[in-house]
């Protein structure tokens, strides 16, 4: 008799959302999913995180607004995006019947605006979640300044909580003291979840030129150099709240992956690594399914939150 390998369950769930597996792509660095059909079966995906999407139109900041760093890069692209009705008219057409879940950035400059976005959301049946961008450092108004402070942070999931029946998850900014305070106060206005991190402020100088990289001087550092930081985010995050939370930042791997499940997280987003390889995810989905396997695990849930400290 041969020995027939049992596939383990690699499936999810955060909040109301069924996941058939915990990799999701990161909000910026996977388009819509249409950018990455060529590369990939975008359904194998546990979930695709749209572009960020705003009330009005956003042109994005001048450029450059992008330069490579060590382990990393910098970005400040400052929230380019056509605006919800753009989305709503041209978009979802292209992505309704994709059978990944499909959750949508939201963001603005004032609590109405995200509201305005959430409301217009709301009806469409293929979206069942919005992840609310309170940490893009990109941007002058809006943004991060919702992310760095409780009541601010508070207020704006209470506000948007109260219009969007669905999933709501909230994404965290890093550039704060205490980012486990910033999760409770948004779990206590009726946040679903929690994802983190966002970027890290960062800089980067052009010594020829004596100028900086970026027309906005600082932008957001993302890839593998802000892994270790991260992973310290979402170990206390996870200890902290109750709600499910969505471990990022520097994910290039399975192994990466893994650490961020062993953390707490109940799902990952992969982001910059998306540019190296556009298939990267599909890569990662099959390591974690060989280490389940590997290690005689039947289920992803048995690894999440398992880290030893003994
Ligand atoms: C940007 O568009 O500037 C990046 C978005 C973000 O960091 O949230």
């Amino acid at each position: 008799m041969s020995d027939s390998i049992i596939k383990p369950d690699l499936s999810v769930k955060v909040h109301n959302l069924n996941l058939k597996n915990p990799v999701m792509t990161a909000s910026g660095t996977f388009g819509y999913g249409p950018e990455f059909e060529d590369f990939m079966d975008v359904n194998l995906l546990g979930g695709i995180l749209t572009k960020a999407c705003t009330s009005k139109n956003r042109d994005g900041n001048r450029y450059p607004r992008m330069a490579e760093t060590p382990m990393g890069m910098l970005n400040s692209v400052g929230l380019q995006n056509k605006g919800v009705d753009y989305f709503i008219q041209n978009i979802y057409p292209k992505i309704k019947d994709y059978t990944t879940e499909v959750i949508v950035n939201v963001s603005d400059s004032t609590v109405e605006g995200y509201m305005e976005v959430a409301e217009k959301l709301l009806p469409l049946e293929k979206i069942s979640g919005i992840e609310l961008n309170i940490s893009c450092p990109n941007v002058k108004e809006g943004g991060m300044a919702f992310g760095t402070s409780c009541p601010m942070a508070a207020s704006v999931t209470k506000a948007v909580r109260e219009v969007y029946s669905k999933t709501l998850i909230v994404k965290l900014s890093p550039n704060v003291t205490n980012i486990a305070e910033i999760a409770r106060a948004v779990e206590d206005e009726g946040a679903d979840s929690v994802s983190l991190i966002n970027t890290l402020l960062g800089m980067a100088i052009d010594i020829e030129k004596r100028k900086p990289m970026l027309s906005t001087i600082t932008g957001g550092l993302s890839g593998p150099a802000v892994k270790p930081v991260a992973l310290r985010m979402v170990w206390p995050v996870a200890n902290a709240v109750k709600i499910p939370v969505i471990g990022m930042g520097g994910i290039s791997n399975a192994s990466d992956a893994i650490e961020f499940l062993l953390a707490g997280a109940t799902a990952i987003q992969v982001g910059t690594a998306n540019f190296i390889d556009p298939a990267v995810c599909v890569k990662i989905i099959d390591g974690i399914e060989d280490y389940l396997i590997r290690h005689k695990f039947s289920s992803v849930n048995d690894i999440i939150g398992k880290l030893n400290i003994q």
